[in-house]
């Protein structure tokens, strides 16, 4: 995986260097087209940065001018403990105040998954036009097998060059999901990958010094080329 990386002592500290870079983003994108299209990583690693962004940065980020969308989203209930959008909506959301307008989740409450997953993409075609998405920043987080969003390996979205939303069936919990594609995700100018904690040294390890037998894995995090920066965000517990 060819990218930037960043190493932090530990969470707290790679939350705040990742919330600086933001707010520099944030002023460029505004200054330069009015907007800040920020796509939020759903796990838990991130809970962290949005708890800094609605604290320290509330007045630092002009969030008037700013839109949230999600990465991916767990096809639950909004209330339910696995949502992503419920996490955020408890660490940024609500506590910033966030006009409703500009707070984009992804529609979970579709009968037929496909349908909430064209749902969200004919919103993103009305909000960035018929050109496609042009985010300015996707946080994403990185899975054990490398997956990031709802793209695991192995998977069918994989190969979607056309759609900017898709509904995916994974091998984690829960099974059924919404998840951005890559020709969503590769619009983005800069992309922030966060990893925190032991789990993640194994993954950093075959993303950036794959043995030999490794080489020819297919890890969906190293699939994802935006058109600026890739930067891995690690603390030292995660370092290989
Ligand atoms: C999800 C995420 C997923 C996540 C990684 C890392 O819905 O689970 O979008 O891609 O970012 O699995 O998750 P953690 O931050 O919880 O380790």
């Amino acid at each position: 995986m060819n990218c930037e990386t960043r190493v932090w002592d530990d969470k707290e500290s790679l939350s705040r260097a990742v919330a600086e870079e933001i707010e520099k983003i944030a002023a460029a994108s505004i200054s330069d087209h009015g907007r800040f299209d920020l796509v939020l990583a759903g796990g838990h690693t991130p809970r962290r940065l949005y708890e800094i962004l609605c604290s320290d940065y509330r007045e630092r980020i002009d969030w008037s001018r700013t839109h949230l969308f999600w990465s991916d989203e767990r096809y639950v209930a909004q209330d339910d403990p696995l949502s992503n959008y419920r996490m955020a909506q408890q660490a940024l959301v609500i506590p910033l105040g966030i006009s409703e307008g500009n707070v984009h989740p992804m529609p979970t409450y579709f009968a037929d998954p496909d349908e909430a997953a064209q749902s969200y993409e004919k919103m993103l075609r009305g909000h960035f036009g018929p050109e496609g998405p042009k985010f300015d920043l996707v946080l994403l987080g990185i899975g054990p097998e490398g997956h990031t969003a709802s793209l695991f390996p192995g998977s069918p979205a994989l190969n979607e060059v056309e759609r900017w939303v898709v509904p995916v069936k994974v091998s984690a919990k829960p099974p059924l999901r919404l998840t951005l594609t890559f020709a969503a995700l590769d619009s983005a100018t800069d992309v922030f990958f966060l990893l925190s904690g032991e789990s993640k040294k194994d993954i950093v390890r075959k993303l950036l010094s794959p043995s030999p037998e490794e080489q020819g894995e297919v890890y969906p995090a190293a699939c994802v080329h935006p058109k600026g920066r890739t930067i891995l965000f690690l603390d030292r517990a995660a370092q290989p």
